[in-house]
Formats: structure tokens, C-alpha cells, sequence
């Protein structure tokens, strides 16, 4: 494509330009916006970047390699990988309310970034993929107020704090020319496509308190739907598919044995802008699929249940 050859031409030159000889640090999460940010700033500094991915120990199963793949291997970039499962499910010991999860989950992962990058040292700009209908504070585009958004996504303050000058190059586009741009720079379609998924994490998909019990039940629940999704062609179709724990348990029988478990719930939803949303009319065939495979394989799930619930009122997310 031929304006954003152009694009991206004119962005290394004032990347280049703007960051001179300096150091320059992402936070990277994987998701769309970070990562076309990402492919772009190295791609005009190379090895002047340093990218920063923090484990919280609340991410989809096989999440972290991917990224390492990607971004190491492929990309040759500088990635430093924080393992920080430890530090976050010790802070979330004993919280069971979503908006404190979510506080104690956002306060631990500026403090894990602000000690990522005293360890590299002589860093001036902060870079992030903060995309123009972040800047213009209005509504974000995947459904939450612009002022709630930044409250997880962004390091919130820690700019002032470290002194850091902001890189923001995608400050000027749209999701969907952030796609074309992402593309344009090699990413893969599974990057560039991904459905959304909260900062927060898994931590808001364990209901009530989260433990490293129920996180796995989830992640292999949730990789099961995830697959079949993607082989059933549906997982680019619809907004958002994944699981929600739910600790309770229900009872079941397996062979001659009762059963005592917990139960899983599929969330599967249509929607253009996650400010309203529809539960998705999947094939019956592939939910008893998706049920089936759950109970079969993921021990400690004896029951899955359907989400058929609209938003409004009810939301995405069960926190
Ligand atoms: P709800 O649950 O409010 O979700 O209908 C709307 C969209 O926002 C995502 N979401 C979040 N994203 N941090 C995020 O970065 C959060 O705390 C958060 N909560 C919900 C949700 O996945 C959906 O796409």
C-alpha cells in the first residue's frame, strides 16, 4: 500500500529525529496498539528500544511465549520479560471486590514497569501506542470511558514521576489504520486481529478471589474455547469468546463416582464498539463441543454454562 509505505517512511524520519541518540522504553502487552507501536519504533531505532512485558501471572495460557516469539526471535528486539505472578497473586490475597482487584492489579504493574526501567538504566522517553480516540478523551473505542481506560492501560503519572518524555506515534490513527500500518510492518494476522482483552487480565475472570488454583482451571478452559473457535471460523467473527471461573461448585457423576467441581461459563459475544453488546448465536453443535471438551479435559470443571445475557444491563466482563 502505497500512503502507508509513505507513512511509515515519514514516522522513522520524525522518530528518528525526535529520540536522537537517546533510550526509549515500551511497556508491551501484546495487544494491538503495543505492539504495532512497538514494530514501528524499532523499526526506526532498532536496539534503542527497549520493550518491557510483564508476566502478572493473569494471562491466557501460552500468552508469554508467544510474545517472546514474536517480539525476540522474530523481531530480534530488546525484551525484557518481568515474572512478577508471585508479586501480583500475593496483592490480590484476600480481595474479592472486581474495582479493587483492579486497583491492586494496576498499582503492581506501575511498580513492576518503574523497577524494569531503573534496571535498563539510562532511559528518556516512555513510549506507548495511544491511539487517537484515546487522545481526543471521548469514548475508547473498545467501550470504556477514555478516563477508565487510562487508569489500566496507561502508566498513569509515572511519566512526571521518571522524568520520561512521551513517544506516542500512532497518537494521529484509527484502530483500523493502525491494522493496515501493523501489517505494512509484518506483523501476523493473530496480532492484529486478536480480540480484545482487559488489562486486568484473567483477574477479572476469576470471579471473587483469584488463586493460582482457579487461574489454571481457567486458562485450559479458556485455551479449549479459544481453539475451537478459531477451527469452527468463528473466532474473528465475533467481538469477544472466553471463560469466566466461577467458585462454586455444583455436583456430577464420572463413571460410578460423584463429583464435586467447579463451573465454568462460556461468555460469547457480537458487538462493534463493546458499548452494547449481544450474546452470540453460536451452532449447538460446537457449544457441545466446547462443553464437552471443558469437562473432559480440565479437571477440577464439571459443569459449563452459557452466558446469555445482553449489554445493557449486564456487561462484558462478569467484574
Ligand atoms: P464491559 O465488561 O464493561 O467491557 O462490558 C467492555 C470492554 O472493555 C473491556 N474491559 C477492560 N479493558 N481494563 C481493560 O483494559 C479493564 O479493566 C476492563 N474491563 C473491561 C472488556 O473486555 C470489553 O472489551
Amino acid at each position: 500500500d502505497w500512503s502507508m509505505a509513505n507513512f511509515i517512511e515519514r514516522s522513522v524520519e520524525d522518530i528518528r529525529k525526535f529520540v536522537g541518540k537517546e533510550h526509549v522504553v515500551l511497556g508491551l502487552s501484546g495487544g494491538v496498539d503495543s505492539s504495532v507501536a512497538a514494530a514501528l519504533i524499532h523499526k526506526a531505532i532498532g536496539d534503542q528500544l527497549t520493550c518491557v512485558f510483564v508476566d502478572n501471572g493473569l494471562l491466557r495460557l501460552h500468552e508469554r511465549e508467544q510474545v517472546e516469539l514474536l517480539f525476540r526471535e522474530n523481531f530480534s528486539m530488546d525484551l525484557r520479560v518481568e515474572s512478577q505472578a508471585d508479586l501480583f497473586l500475593d496483592r490480590l490475597k484476600g480481595i474479592e471486590d472486581p474495582e479493587e482487584k483492579r486497583k491492586k492489579i494496576g498499582n503492581a504493574f506501575v511498580e513492576v514497569f518503574e523497577m524494569a526501567i531503573k534496571k535498563i538504566g539510562d532511559v528518556t522517553f516512555l513510549a506507548q501506542g495511544t491511539l487517537y480516540p484515546d487522545v481526543i478523551e471521548s469514548v475508547s473505542i473498545d467501550g470504556n470511558p477514555a478516563a477508565l481506560i487510562k487508569s489500566h492501560h496507561n502508566v498513569g503519572g509515572l511519566p512526571e514521576k521518571m522524568r520520561l518524555k512521551l513517544l506516542e506515534p500512532l497518537r494521529n490513527l484509527f484502530k483500523d489504520e493502525v491494522r493496515l500500518l501493523g501489517r505494512e510492518l509484518g506483523l501476523p494476522k493473530d496480532v492484529l486481529w486478536r480480540q480484545p482483552f482487559p488489562g486486568p487480565g484473567l483477574g477479572v475472570r476469576v470471579l471473587g478471589e483469584v488463586k493460582e488454583e482457579y487461574l489454571e482451571i481457567l486458562r485450559r478452559a479458556d485455551a479449549i474455547l479459544q481453539e475451537e473457535m478459531v477451527t469452527a471460523d468463528f473466532y474473528y467473527k465475533v467481538w469477544q469468546s472466553f471463560c469466566v471461573f466461577l467458585p462454586v461448585r455444583t455436583v456430577g457423576v464420572m463413571g460410578d463416582e460423584r463429583t464435586y467441581d467447579y463451573v465454568v461459563a462460556l461468555r460469547i459475544v457480537e458487538s462493534a464498539d463493546a458499548m452494547t453488546a449481544d450474546w452470540a448465536r453460536m451452532p449447538h453443535d460446537l457449544i457441545r463441543k466446547i462443553s464437552n471438551r471443558i469437562i473432559n479435559e480440565v479437571d477440577g470443571v464439571n459443569r459449563v454454562v452459557l452466558d446469555v445475557s445482553s449489554k445493557p444491563p449486564s456487561t462484558i466482563e462478569w467484574e
